[in-house]
C-alpha cells in the first residue's frame, strides 16, 4: 500500500497519509473478509473492491489537500495486486 501511494502520487503535504494508508489496509482486509458496507447492494455475496466501496469505506479520512483521486487510485491498484 505504501508503494502504491508513492507510485500514484497519493499525497501532497503528507499530514493525512499515515492514517490514509492504515485505513486503506483495513478497507481491503474488510472487503477480503466479506464484510458489507453501507453501499454494498447484495448482502448475500462478498463485496468487490469497487471505487464506490473504497470511497465509502475511506470516507472517514479527511485530506486537507484533496488528494482523494490519487488515494483512490492507490487503493484500487493495491486491491488489483498490480504493485
Ligand atoms: S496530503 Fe495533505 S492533508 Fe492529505
Amino acid at each position: 500500500m505504501q508503494a502504491a501511494f508513492l507510485e500514484d502520487d497519493a499525497l501532497q503535504c503528507g499530514y493525512c497519509t499515515p492514517g490514509q494508508v492504515c485505513s486503506a489496509v483495513g478497507v481491503l482486509d474488510e472487503i477480503a473478509r466479506g464484510h458489507p458496507s453501507f453501499v454494498t447492494e447484495d448482502l448475500e455475496r462478498s463485496p468487490a473492491p469497487t471505487d464506490e466501496e473504497i470511497r465509502e469505506r475511506m470516507s472517514g479520512n479527511l485530506c486537507r489537500c484533496g488528494a482523494y483521486v490519487n488515494i483512490l487510485a492507490a487503493v484500487r491498484r493495491t486491491a488489483q495486486g498490480s504493485i
